[in-house]
């Protein structure tokens, strides 16, 4: 998208508060890589699970929890974001930025590799939010289907992949992972899905049957 108009989005709906700018300000003085979700994209989150009166929110990728506010800051009082990170560091950094936001009773943040915690949780999420490594996201598709309720919105970063995912030539593992992940988000009889052109692209996707 044209820089001005993403300009134009964020300063008019996603200006950020104090607290997320102190949030980004500790993510670039650690070094974490920026590769969080633009402050546009957070509200468009934000905004969808309002919309579905969310209460349960899972998130694969905490990174250092700029994301993971934008998506707390959604859920009324007793509702939880379980976020999965598996990067010490990482995990740390978002432990404090819940707690910056005085949001810790909102969120559980497990560490660990997404592949052995995705199996300890119980279902019924309203919404899942991928975000984390791209190889296995087809694994992380059917995680997904499985741990939503009926009508629950499966999200997921990096649908366009910097371009790689519109790029038959670019064999690499990340690539594949993402359009295989965005051809089953496609074709699942079980979803209706687009992808919304924010940022890098993100998939969403109602799941409207356990079964196909
Ligand atoms: N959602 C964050 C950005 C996440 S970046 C935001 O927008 O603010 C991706 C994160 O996923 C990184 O912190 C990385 O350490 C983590 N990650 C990568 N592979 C993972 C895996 N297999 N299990 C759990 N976390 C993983
Ligand atoms: C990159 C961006 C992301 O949002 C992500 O989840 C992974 C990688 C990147 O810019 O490389
Ligand atoms: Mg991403």
């Amino acid at each position: 998208m044209d820089d001005r108009f993403e300009r134009y989005v964020t300063e008019l709906f996603a200006a950020e508060d104090p607290i997320l700018s102190k949030i980004r300000a500790r993510h670039a003085a650690e070094n974490l890589p920026s590769i969080n979700v633009s402050p546009e994209e957070g509200k468009l989150l934000h905004v969808l699970l309002l919309a579905i009166q969310a209460k349960r929110v899972l998130e694969i990728g905490s990174l250092g929890g700029y994301s993971g506010v934008w998506l707390a800051r959604a859920l009324p009082p007793g509702g939880e974001l379980t976020t999965i990170e598996n990067d010490p560091k990482h995990a740390k950094i978002a432990r404090d930025a819940f707690d910056l936001a005085r949001l810790h009773g909102r969120v559980q943040l497990i560490e660990g590799s997404a592949l052995d915690v995705l199996p300890t949780l119980p279902h019924g999420f309203d919404a899942v939010f991928i975000d984390a490594d791209k190889e296995p996201l087809p694994t992380y598709f059917d995680w997904g289907m499985k741990l939503l309720r009926r009508g629950g919105l499966l999200l997921c970063d990096n649908a366009f992949f910097h371009g790689a995912a519109l790029d038959p030539n670019d064999r690499s593992a990340d690539a594949l992972g993402v359009r295989a992940f965005n051809d089953l988000a496609a074709h699942d009889p079980r979803l209706v899905a687009t992808i919304i052109p924010v940022r890098d692209g993100l998939v969403i996707g109602v799941k409207m049957r356990d079964r196909a």
